[in-house]
């Protein structure tokens, strides 16, 4: 893939329009993760400092292509301006009067946040007249948004095809993190997939099993596994009815040399409660009434043989019932180790989508991978080996 590279660009003095990932976790108006304003960051000073006008433009929740109040973007403003020490106007609307009125007021190197584009049904559309709006309010357009990327929208698509497009460095990081993951990896490459259910991450496991060397599977997901080899899950979570598919993909990875890993042995209990009486047992000692809540030691040794074994790791979903200790045992033990690699300089490890990131906070390792996407949707159409729209539209 090639891209236009922002060093490249004539800055000064440009209206730059920048999309970026805003949609932040929020409680009553207050943001309470700010990791995807802070990822923003590098892409904005570089802008700033090179004397573009820098419009921001961003999605917030779901409104439906309607003016919903309570998903304005106007809550962004102020930490955003705290987090880059500079002030940041905001504009009432992302097109038309308010939009370009915002802009006037934009010195060489000032920021503006614009209300959310969802507020408009062209945005989702992609449709060409909301397009040619949002373009005529810029000179160039930058792609910060990888995790919005998986979306074919007039911000994430369609402007590219209007303006002189560009990745911006999170995005570029971002690519650059994953090509190093799955695309052109340093061998031998181990997977963790994890999680609750088989059926959300089918195309996944397929495409995986296809490129990698070892895929350990944990999480709900691998009772599915385990109970299509014939093993008595008792009442776990577990999606019987997928057997044939999850056989299937026990084939598939034969077949692609993929060596797939599945508990060896579980941490079960009867109910998921902190502090419950748990169990240890092999895969033959589940009875009936029993929960498996995580994997057992003997499984988590394996596992982490395996990351001794591999040069790269790329890591999505937790093992266990991480949220409930002890059921975090597999899922902790796991992040330390590849963060102990990762650190010695012998691993790669790359990990994203869904709770992965939660899970790594909980073990206080998500700052010691070598990557932590904070992309959901995205991530995993990825692993899956789809084009993303929003990337694709970017290459030259
Ligand atoms: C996300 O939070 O994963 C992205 O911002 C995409 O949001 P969406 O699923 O509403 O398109």
């Amino acid at each position: 893939m090639t891209f236009r590279s922002l060093e490249t660009a004539d800055l000064a003095d440009k209206r730059v329009l920048v999309r970026v990932d805003f949609n932040v976790p929020m409680e009553g108006g207050v943001i309470t993760d700010d990791t995807r304003l802070r990822s923003a960051l590098p892409t904005i000073h570089y802008l700033s400092s090179k004397g573009a006008k820098v419009i921001l433009l961003a999605h917030f929740d779901r409104p439906k292509g309607k003016r919903v109040p309570e998903m304005s973007l106007a809550p962004v403003v102020a930490p955003l301006s705290v987090l880059l020490s500079q002030p940041v106007l905001f504009g009432e609307d992302c097109i038309g009067e308010a939009a370009y009125k915002a802009v006037a007021a934009l010195e060489n190197g000032d920021v503006a946040v614009l209300e959310n584009l969802r507020f408009h049904p062209g945005e989702e559309a992609n449709d060409p007249a909301f397009v040619t709006e949002l373009a005529a309010i810029g000179d160039l357009y930058v792609n910060d948004a990888f995790s919005a990327a998986h979306r074919a929208h007039a911000s994430t698509e369609g402007l590219a095809r209007l303006l002189p497009a560009y990745p911006g460095l999170a995005m570029r990081r971002e690519l650059d993190m994953l090509d190093a993951a799955l695309g052109k990896p340093v061998k031998p490459v181990l997977g963790i997939v994890g999680g609750a259910k088989v059926s959300t991450k089918l195309d996944l496991l397929n495409n995986l099993v296809r490129k990698l060397d070892r895929l350990a599977i944990g999480g709900g997901m691998a009772n599915t596994f385990l109970a299509a080899q014939g093993h008595d899950v008792g009442g776990s979570l577990c999606e019987h009815d997928l057997g044939d598919t999850a056989r299937e993909i026990m084939a598939s990875a034969k077949a692609a040399g993929c060596e797939l890993l599945l508990p060896v042995d579980v941490v079960v209990a009867r109910e998921v409660k902190p502090g419950t009486a748990t169990r240890t047992c092999g895969l033959e000692e589940v009875k009936a009434g029993d929960l498996i809540l995580d994997a057992g030691p003997a499984t988590v040794e394996r596992l982490l043989a395996a990351m001794d074994a591999s040069k790269t790791l790329i890591w999505n979903g937790p093992l266990g019932v991480f949220e409930v200790p002890p059921f975090d045992m597999a899922t902790v033990a796991a992040a330390k180790h590849a963060a102990a690699l990762v650190t010695a300089g012998k691993l790669v490890a790359v990990a994203g989508g869904g709770d992965t990131v939660s899970a790594l906070n909980h073990a206080g390792m998500a700052g010691e991978m070598t990557f932590v996407s904070t992309a959901g949707g995205a991530f995993l159409e990825w692993m899956e080996g789809k084009v993303l729209p929003g990337v694709a539209a970017l290459e030259v």
